[in-house]
């Protein structure tokens, strides 16, 4: 009887210990090894880190709230692959800080939305949607193109991303302000969007 199974069962608090220790190694053997593989730790192929006017257009995606309605993660399944393209792979995402992958989609996903339309598209859309999707339900943001970029602010965030390891240079550090000057939120944003998912072919 000792040691058996039937005597595991009748001690409540030995039984919950050892569920919680199947549990974890359980979980442990499939979450660790992530941390070490190469395909979802290491960058794809060509990817760069983003520059200053993409880093800053993607705060301005942060801050408004487009992860609300928009996800950016293309799952594995065919009515998702014929739809937006090829699934997302972790590689596209390592100087994602934080990721804009969510789950919410009133809108459609936008992982790979880069280069689908032009410029002037995308200043119409953001300014009314309804000028060029009829039927949308996106709220516009106007202000964007009239508001103009602070061109200082990208410094300490690239600071603070090459402390991450995202590989920045000093010189660029430096020189990003000067890229921004002149610029409006909606160019940063759009700059944004335009580089989407496209290092991955978009739509077949
Ligand atoms: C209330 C929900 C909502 C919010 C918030 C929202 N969108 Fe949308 N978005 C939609 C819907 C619905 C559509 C599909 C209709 C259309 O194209 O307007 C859409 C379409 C889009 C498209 C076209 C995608 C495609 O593949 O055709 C882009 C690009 C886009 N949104 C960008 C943004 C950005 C950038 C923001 C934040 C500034 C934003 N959206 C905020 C709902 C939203």
């Amino acid at each position: 009887m000792k040691f058996s199974h039937a005597w595991i069962e009748k001690n409540p608090w030995l039984l919950i210990g050892l569920v919680l220790l199947v549990i974890s190694v359980g979980g442990l053997v499939e979450i660790v090894p992530l941390f070490f593989q190469k395909s979802t730790t290491e960058p794809i192929a060509g990817l760069k880190p983003y520059s200053a006017l993409r880093l800053t257009g993607r705060d301005i995606y942060v801050r408004e709230g487009c992860y609300n309605c928009h996800s950016q993660m293309i799952r594995p399944f065919r009515a998702e692959t014929e739809r937006y393209g090829h699934y997302s792979v972790a590689g596209e995402f390592v100087y994602d800080r934080p990721f804009q992958w969510g789950s919410k989609r009133t809108g459609p996903d936008l992982a790979r939305v880069g280069a689908r339309y032009s410029d002037e598209w995308h200043r119409t859309h953001l300014n009314n949607p309804r000028d060029v999707v009829p039927e949308s339900n996106m709220p516009g943001y106007p202000w964007l193109a009239t508001t103009g970029l602070v061109p200082q602010d990208v410094t300490p965030k690239m600071r603070a991303l090459k402390r991450l390891n995202t590989p920045y240079t000093d010189e660029e550090i430096q020189q990003a302000p000067a890229t921004l000057e002149g610029k409006t939120e909606e160019d940063a944003l759009i700059a944004y969007l335009q580089g989407l998912g496209t290092l991955i072919k978009a739509r077949n």
